[in-house]
This record gives C-alpha cells, sequence and structure tokens, in this order.
C-alpha cells in the first residue's frame, strides 16, 4: 500500500491515545472511522476532540470551519465491522495481550487484503500480534507518544515478519502526519518506554521511601534536568495501570528484577488510582 493511496484510517480505541490520534489524522486531511465497544464511547470522545479544538479558535488560531471539517471527518462508531473501508487501521486498545490478539484477528478478517493493520502498543511484541492474523507481514507497530497532537515522535517498530513495503508505507504516513519518526527492533519497551518507565518506577520508589514530597521530586526533574514535567506527574498523564502493565512487560520478558514495579505504583492502581483518566493520581485532578 502506497501512502499517499490512504485516505481512510481505522482508529480503534477511542480512550486519550485513540482520540488524539484520529484528532492528529483528521486535522492532515485523512477520513477517520473511530471505533470503541459502544457508538456512544466513540461520539463522546470526538465531542472531546471538539472540545479542544474550540479553545484553539477561541485563540484564533484556527478557522471555526476548519475545525468542523475536522470534526466531520471523524466518524464515530461501535462497530469493527465499519472498518471494512479502512486502508490503514491503528489500534489502540488497553494494554491487554488477550485483547489485542482477539482484535487483530478480527480486523484481519474484516479488512481488505492490502490494509496494513498498525498497533500503538507501547510494550507488547509486535511479533506475537502480527502472527494472530494471516497478514503479519502488514502489521506493524506505530506508536505515537500522549498527548498525540502535541508530540513530535512516532516510534515505528517492526514485527519480526513485517515487509519492506509495509515499513516504508507507515514512514511515509507518520510523516503525512507531520510527525518525526525512530525505527526501533520488536523487543520489549522499543525505545521510548526502555528508559522512560524505569525512570518513572524509580520516581515511585523514591517517593514510597518519603526521599521527599511529589511535588520536590517532581521539580527537581523539571528544573534539574529539563525535562517538560516532573515523573510522577507524567506517569499521571500516561496512566498509572499504563505504567504498570508497561513495568511488568519489561520485567517479565527481559527475566531481569531491575524492572520490577514499585510495590506503590501497584497499590495505587489496586486503589483505581491512574491518574488523569480516573481524577487521581500522584495528584488530584478534580475537572477529568
Ligand atoms: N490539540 C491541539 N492543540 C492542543 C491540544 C490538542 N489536543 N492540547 C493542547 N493544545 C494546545 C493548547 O491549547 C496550547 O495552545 P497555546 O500555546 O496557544 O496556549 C498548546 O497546545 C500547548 O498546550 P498546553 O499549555 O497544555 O501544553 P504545555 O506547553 O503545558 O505542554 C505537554 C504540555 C506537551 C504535555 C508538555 O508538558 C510535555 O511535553 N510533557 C511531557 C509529555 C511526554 O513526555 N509525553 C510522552 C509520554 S511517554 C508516551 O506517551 C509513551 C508511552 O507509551 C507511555
Amino acid at each position: 500500500m502506497d501512502a499517499n493511496a490512504i485516505k481512510t484510517i481505522g482508529v480503534v480505541g477511542a480512550g486519550q491515545m485513540g482520540a488524539g490520534i484520529a484528532q492528529v489524522a483528521a486535522q492532515c486531511g485523512l477520513d477517520v472511522i473511530l471505533v470503541d465497544s459502544a457508538a456512544e464511547l466513540a461520539a463522546r470522545a470526538r465531542d472531546r476532540i471538539g472540545d479542544v479544538l474550540a479553545k484553539v479558535v477561541a485563540k484564533g488560531k484556527m478557522h471555526a470551519g476548519d475545525r468542523t471539517g475536522i470534526l466531520n471527518a471523524i466518524k464515530p462508531t461501535g462497530s469493527r465491522a465499519d472498518l471494512k473501508a479502512a486502508d490503514l487501521v491503528i489500534e489502540a486498545a488497553p494494554e491487554n495481550l488477550e485483547l489485542k490478539l482477539s482484535i487483530f484477528s478480527e480486523l484481519d478478517k474484516i479488512c481488505g487484503p492490502d490494509t496494513i493493520l498498525a498497533t500503538n502498543t507501547s510494550s507488547i511484541s509486535i511479533t506475537k500480534i502480527a502472527a494472530s492474523t494471516r497478514r503479519p507481514e502488514k502489521v506493524i507497530g506505530m506508536h505515537f507518544m500522549n498527548p498525540p497532537p502535541l508530540m513530535k515522535l512516532v516510534e515505528v517498530i517492526r514485527a519480526l515478519q513485517t515487509d519492506q513495503p509495509t515499513y516504508e508505507a507507515t514512514i511515509a504516513l507518520a510523516e503525512r502526519l507531520g510527525k518525526t519518526t525512530v525505527t526501533s527492533k520488536d523487543v520489549p519497551g522499543f525505545i521510548v518506554n526502555r528508559v522512560l518507565i524505569p525512570l518513572l518506577n524509580e520516581a515511585c520508589f523514591a517517593l514510597d521511601q518519603g526521599l521527599a514530597t511529589p511535588e520536590d521530586i517532581d521539580k527537581g526533574v523539571q528544573l534539574g534536568l529539563n525535562h517538560p514535567m516532573g515523573p510522577l506527574a507524567l506517569a499521571d498523564l500516561v496512566g498509572l495501570d499504563t505504567c504498570l502493565s508497561i513495568a511488568e512487560v519489561l520485567m517479565r520478558e527481559f527475566g531481569d528484577d531491575k524492572y520490577r514495579p514499585s510495590p506503590l505504583l501497584r497499590q495505587y492502581v489496586a486503589a483505581g488510582w491512574l491518574g488523569r483518566k480516573s481524577g487521581r493520581g500522584f495528584y488530584f485532578y478534580p475537572n477529568s
């Protein structure tokens, strides 16, 4: 599939990553089919995109008509069968291997034979996901950073089976979306999370040890290392459940204890304190 022939993108999962990817694609002139388990969830995600873009319009940085055009390009649905019309599908479902395998085997049946099936997984093996389809050579990792509309990077991860045309089309598409790419082998955590998750996890250990307040841990890293936000605030943005599941994949797959998740991180997830999306993580988010 030539990247210029890609007109319609399917996005599976209308959470913060799926909605952000849908927004980026629609802003770049692509039609987007946004699927979640219920049409209402996908429609709500489109409403949230509308709210964000209304603020951009209010600041005079976008024409109201462009906002309408972007929203009209996103078709929310509760039915994966609608992805038949997609030239490329990006799966952005929760980090659960069984769930992803079942989604890919279903997409394989629904989508046309030339459709590229990409996953936004942050740590799960693309090679395993590819093997659940009859088109493993057309399966690839396309890992956006959170929040997708503001972050420049897309990590492209080749499964063992991914062929060169699929790889080249994915790189070209990411560039069409205004992103810079890096290419990683299919090794747990890829590049970004291999480095990031130990940092976030270490901040949790430090907090658990009473090293400093959350605010001072964050301020120390933010101002001391010139990071845009501190590790605990970033963990809240990524989602503490997502951080934990990536840490678990790193520990299991490398068999190395240095990746063991902090007990505090586990407790927060057990309490349902998942960060921004649940209104509470290391900080409180009353308006989420
Ligand atoms: N669409 C369009 N515009 C948007 C927007 C959206 N969805 N969201 C915000 N904006 C606009 C805002 O309106 C604002 O506009 P103005 O400049 O005109 O005011 C502008 O974008 C900046 O918004 P903010 O003021 O909210 O942004 P900020 O300057 O505070 O930066 C941030 C926010 C980009 C998140 C920054 O704090 C940052 O870079 N943090 C680190 C994020 C990071 O590391 N992400 C990667 C996580 S790792 C990952 O994702 C991988 C994984 O698998 C876990």
